[in-house]
């Protein structure tokens, strides 16, 4: 397993460009399932866990093909409908099969993905929606074993608006008979993406990025190859994680790529705390901030404060004057970063769903393990205003989800050095 070794205190400088955001290109990936022909993507991103979904994929036929920037999905003929076990436990965004696998072939086996390290994340809202578009579900030996003569257009309202079961029913209602509402659906810019994705193939959907969201069910024969390469949205998420890198560090930092909108409560956030920036439409440069000031801030579903954020702001919050409050309303797990940055200095108390964090002058150096994506985030951004060196065990978590995240903070000046393990 890798390590990284950083040194600090640095100061970030320069700019970065993030890479396409990994929450929508699984997504959009998957549904490539659902068209008879050859889907051309520009400049996917280098991730494990775009690998992995790949792979899974390729494990039911979908051929692969690559030149340069440009990657090639072709669903044409698949050899069977069956998302193994093996590969669904290593990441749990393998159950969006289910959809489009059910919509196109009206049978599909997926293996419930099981917890991960952030929580026990159960499909349930997934599997109502299915029903309501008149699957046949079982759940036998640990698998989604899904049949359905024809899927059939429904309103379905979910109990709570689950990016995954969203994404999973939107694909689903593309080849279903008839119109699908989908109420209290996810409004993420994920959403919306995927949405772009099925309009460039030919689908008729309505309200993406709102909470209600109309799909006009259309026979496969209706899906044509867009006319150019599809290039996922910038990651917003790995944006976030520079800006707060460039705020910690003291430095002045372009990010690029990406869609300030897409985060504009956290810009309030970071501006409530005393943070300057510059915002035009597809960048943000991070100007130079005395020290920042405590908040109080609270998860929730986009608009509201994201949770894939949460650990990156806790590790900012360590280091501003006066305390701060993080309440996770997503995640029932989702503070595993805490105790290691209490390794380094940080001052955390945790009381059910929320944490104090009481800012400190400085943090130290210190070995520490990567549990999960964004608490690896956070673990990098103490480390680089640490002072002295900090050994990042388990990076493998930190490569699910961050292109080269390593090489991009050393080009901005950080002192990095990745140790293959
Ligand atoms: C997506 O996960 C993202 N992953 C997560 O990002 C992100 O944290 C999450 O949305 C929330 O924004 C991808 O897009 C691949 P949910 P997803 O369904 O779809 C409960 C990262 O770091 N729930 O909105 O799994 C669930 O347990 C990852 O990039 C049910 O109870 O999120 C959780 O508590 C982590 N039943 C809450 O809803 C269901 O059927 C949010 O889950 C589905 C979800």
């Amino acid at each position: 397993m890798d390590k990284l070794f950083v040194e600090g205190p640095v100061t970030l400088n320069g700019s970065v460009k993030v890479s396409s955001a990994k929450n929508a290109t699984l997504p959009i990936l998957v549904a490539t399932l659902l068209c008879p022909y050859a889907v051309k993507f520009d400049s996917i991103p280098d991730l494990m866990d775009v690998s992995t979904i790949i792979k899974l994929l390729q494990s039911m036929g979908v051929k692969l093909s690559q030149s340069g920037d440009e990657t090639t999905l072709d669903a044409t003929t698949l050899m069977n409908q069956h998302a193994d076990y093996a590969l669904v436990k290593t990441m749990r965004a393998s159950v969006l099969v289910l959809g489009p696998l059910l919509a196109r072939y009206g049978v599909a086996s997926v293996s419930l993905p099981g917890g991960c390290a952030i929580g026990a994340r159960p499909v349930d809202i997934h599997l109502m929606g299915m029903e309501k578009l008149g699957a046949q579900i079982q759940i036998e030996n640990g698998y989604i074993k899904a049949t359905a003569k024809k899927l059939i257009g429904a309103v379905i309202t979910l109990p709570f608006p689950s990016v995954g079961a969203t994404e999973n029913l939107m694909m689903a209602a593309v080849l279903a008979e008839g119109e699908t509402v989908i109420e209290n659906a996810a409004m993420e810019p994920e959403i919306d993406d995927l949405a772009d994705f099925l309009i460039a193939q030919g689908v008729k959907i309505s309200g993406a990025g709102t909470s209600r969201i109309i799909i006009q069910g259309i026979p496969i024969e209706r899906l044509k190859p867009a006319t150019k390469p599809y290039r996922v949205i910038g990651d917003r998420i790995e944006a976030a994680t520079f800006i707060i890198a460039a705020i910690m560090t003291g430095g002045e930092v372009k990010v690029e790529g990406f869609k300030p909108k897409h985060l504009t409560y956290v810009l309030e956030i970071l501006k409530k705390m005393g943070a300057d920036f510059v915002a035009d439409e597809n960048s943000l440069t991070v100007k130079k901030s005395n020290r920042l000031k405590g908040v109080a801030i609270e998860t929730a579903p986009y608009p509201g404060f994201p949770t894939d954020v949460q650990a990156q702001m806790m590790a900012l919050m360590s280091i501003v004057e006066g305390s701060s409050i993080v309440t996770e309303t997503i995640f029932e797990n989702r503070f595993m970063h805490v105790p290691e940055m209490g390794r380094m200095g940080a001052r955390v108390t945790l009381k059910g769903k929320s944490a104090l964090i009481e800012g400190v002058e400085s943090l130290s150096g210190a070995p520490v393990m990567c549990t999960d994506l964004r608490a690896s985030a956070a673990l990098i951004l103490c480390a680089m205003v640490a002072k002295g060196t900090t050994e990042i065990q388990r990076v493998y978590h930190l490569d699910r989800g961050y292109e080269k995240i390593d090489e991009k903070l050393t080009n901005l000046g950080a002192r990095i050095k990745r140790v293959k393990g």
